[in-house]
């Protein structure tokens, strides 16, 4: 299907059964003491004044995983002493950020959304545009291996643009901003569009791949937390817009909020890309076609 996008309308009778974001939850938040569910709201709290970010807002089984595993490197078996300890060290609360905004990542990650967007997509963005810089902002970017794939394909397809990329982790940033990656980042990445995006570099005495000039110029990183309900980096309307495994995190009501907010940004006929596991809320997919269930690659209608 090379160059030609076949979509398939959410309306009418062939629309599929649209779930919600769904992923199972091991640590039930329910099954929390009384007196752990109050420590686990003041280790929310404690994050949220010190760093600004509100994990209230996430889904709390993940949440508590996530804490609980932090607690096992301090070595701190309750919640109610790791809320003791977080209240003592500035550092913890940014150790504990790390754990809850979780970075793996790959470039290419997706395989066949990105083979979408490679193979159709951009091609028919670029035809439609005539020529005018194409628009896109990449959410929850990471280190950035996303945010380049997609500057690394306009690149390799001669296409002018650039991407918005953001997080609201401002480290994280730094460390995108940097674009030295291990080896075991690119395994995804077709050839000869790896060649075209990272050479081999050195990190001390670490060989490492770091992205090339030309793709990285395409992209500009900015601090931008999704659910703050501001508006995004960079002007709407963009051409794509990309949030892979964030929504995933958010309670359900903040999933769609997002996701309004998102498809808010969308130019006439602009896409929409997901994570592999996730979907759109269902009041936001209507006013969206897949292209097909394996890419999680929508179109505004
Ligand atoms: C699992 S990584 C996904 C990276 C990349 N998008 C991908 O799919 O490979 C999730 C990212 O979302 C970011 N994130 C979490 N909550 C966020 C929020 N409220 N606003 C913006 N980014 C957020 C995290 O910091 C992390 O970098």
């Amino acid at each position: 299907m090379k160059g030609r996008l076949r979509y398939r309308a959410m309306r009418g009778p062939r629309t599929p059964m649209v779930t919600a974001i769904a992923i199972p939850d091991s640590v039930a938040f329910e099954a929390l003491e009384d007196s752990e569910r109050r420590a686990v709201q003041e280790i929310i709290a404690l994050v949220r004044s010190r760093i600004g970010i509100d994990f209230g807002l996430y889904r709390p089984g993940t949440v508590c995983r996530r804490v609980r595993n932090r607690m096992i490197s301090a070595g701190i078996e309750s919640y109610e002493h790791y809320a003791e300890y977080l209240r003592a060290s500035d550092a913890e609360a940014q150790k504990l950020l790390e754990r809850l905004t979780i970075k793996v990542s790959r470039f290419y990650r997706h395989v066949p959304s990105f083979d979408c967007l490679r193979e159709s997509v951009l091609p028919s963005l670029a035809k439609l545009r005539a020529g005018k810089p194409l628009r896109i902002a990449c959410h929850g970017c990471g280190h950035g291996e996303e945010a380049y794939t997609f500057a690394a394909l306009m690149e390799e397809a001669g296409i002018a643009g650039h991407v918005e990329a953001s997080d609201v982790d401002a480290r994280a940033l730094e460390t995108a901003r940097a674009a030295l990656y291990e080896e075991s980042a690119l395994d995804t990445l077709p050839q000869p569009l790896r060649a075209l995006c990272v050479e081999p570099a050195k990190a001390g005495r670490r060989s490492m791949f770091r992205v090339r000039q030309a793709v990285r110029a395409r992209v500009r990183f900015s601090e931008y937390d999704l659910t703050s309900g501001l508006p995004p980096p960079g002007s709407a309307p963009f051409d794509i817009v990309s949030c892979q495994n964030v929504l995933i995190y958010l309670q359900r009501p903040v999933q769609e909020r997002v996701s309004w907010m998102m498809r808010g940004c969308l130019a006439k006929g602009g896409f929409l890309c997901v994570g592999e596991a996730e979907w759109p809320p269902p009041a936001v997919a209507a006013t969206l076609s897949v292209i097909s269930h394996a890419t999680r690659v929508f179109r505004a209608i």
